[in-house]
């Protein structure tokens, strides 16, 4: 590894179990239960993410890939970015077009990818300094509905959320990054931000639930890290995966159901959770958008849309929003 890749930990020490236990406890007491998505993402399930975005069901990631193609030459002339700040970056493949784009136009200096998982940050850190020879990465293990820790990065800096990872925050979740989002940035820094479209259910459902089980296992690896850091009992067998359309919600819901009559026990929880047979454990939303409700929701939290491209089937977009003046 190069003195060009730093990686800082910003996650207190704590962190997987004091956050870790807080979420479960709240979560699996709940009249509906349900996890955040957040700790789908150790190494396993990185990796398994990584799978994901190559299924033939997955569109999203090859419909963001070709907007970025045709656009990100006019996203680094607009942005003129020296700092590229990244959130949820995961392996940073898609952002090998923005780095193109912006080391072309002449203005990059840093990369700054954040996101909760140490190992893709460090896989995505490796390759990117092998193939960037002048670029410098500077990564961070944050979770970013708690904090952004940019601070020095020389502007205008262009801070992206590609994979639709917006629409695994509900309503009230989506305000609150808002809010943090909006304190990060300074009035020559633009927001990037990639988000899925509502459209046919079926196509939805099958980018959810994949021929090949790929996705049914990065829904049970949620499983496997409780067993790990709480010393659970989940049987990852014992669940089968679901993925269904919520229409009123207008969105994608990933859920575990139960196979039998059972009993969890989490030890350092003092918990005992019953699951009756068909029973559902909530582990992933996906909101799926509409251009006129989402640029409302961003005017609301003190963001004007620039810029707003959709691949050849509208099945997905990529915007650029600045702060309102
Ligand atoms: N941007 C990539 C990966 C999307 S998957 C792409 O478009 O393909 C979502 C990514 O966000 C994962 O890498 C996950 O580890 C990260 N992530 C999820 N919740 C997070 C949080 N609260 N804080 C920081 N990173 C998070
Ligand atoms: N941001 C991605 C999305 O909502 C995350 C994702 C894709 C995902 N497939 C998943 C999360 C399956 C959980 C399970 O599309």
């Amino acid at each position: 590894m190069t003195s060009r890749f730093t990686l800082d930990h910003r996650l207190p020490d704590d962190y997987f179990t004091t956050t870790l236990r807080a979420d479960v406890l709240q979560g699996l007491t709940a009249p509906t239960r349900s996890l955040p998505p957040k700790w789908f993402y150790d190494a396993r399930g990185s990796e398994l993410f990584e799978q994901i975005t190559h299924l033939p069901e997955y569109y999203p990631t090859r419909a963001e890939q070709e907007i970025l193609t045709r656009y990100a030459p006019e996203i680094a002339a607009a942005t003129r970015a020296r700092s590229l700040i990244e959130l949820g970056s995961g392996s940073s493949r898609k952002t090998r077009l923005l780095l193109d784009a912006l080391t072309a136009a002449g203005t990059l200096e840093r990369y700054v990818p954040l996101d909760v998982s140490d190992s893709a940050l460090v896989q995505a850190g490796e390759a990117l300094c092998r193939d960037y020879p002048s670029l410098r990465v500077a990564a961070t293990v944050t979770d970013f509905e708690h904090e952004l820790p940019v601070t020095d990065e020389p502007g205008p800096r262009l801070l992206s959320f590609l994979g639709s990872t917006l629409g695994n925050l509900d309503t009230a979740q989506r305000a609150a990054f808002y809010g943090i989002l909006r304190r990060a940035l300074s009035a020559d820094d633009t927001l990037l931000l990639g988000v899925d479209l509502v459209k046919d259910p079926e196509v939805l459902v099958a980018a959810y639930d994949d021929s090949q089980g790929v996705t049914a296992e990065f829904n049970k690896n949620v499983l496997q890290v409780l067993d790990r850091e709480l010393d659970a009992d989940f049987d990852p067998d014992a669940f089968d995966h679901v993925a269904l359309w919520n229409a009123e919600a207008e969105r994608i819901e990933m859920h575990l159901r139960s196979r039998t009559d059972q009993t969890v026990k989490i030890p350092p929880l003092d918990l005992s959770v019953d699951f009756a047979e068909g029973e559902h454990l909530r582990t992933e939303i996906s909101v799926k958008f509409r251009r006129e409700a989402l640029e409302a929701e961003l005017a609301g939290a003190g963001f004007t849309i620039r810029r707003w491209w959709t691949d050849s089937r509208e099945r997905f977009a990529l915007l650029l929003a600045v702060p309102s003046r």
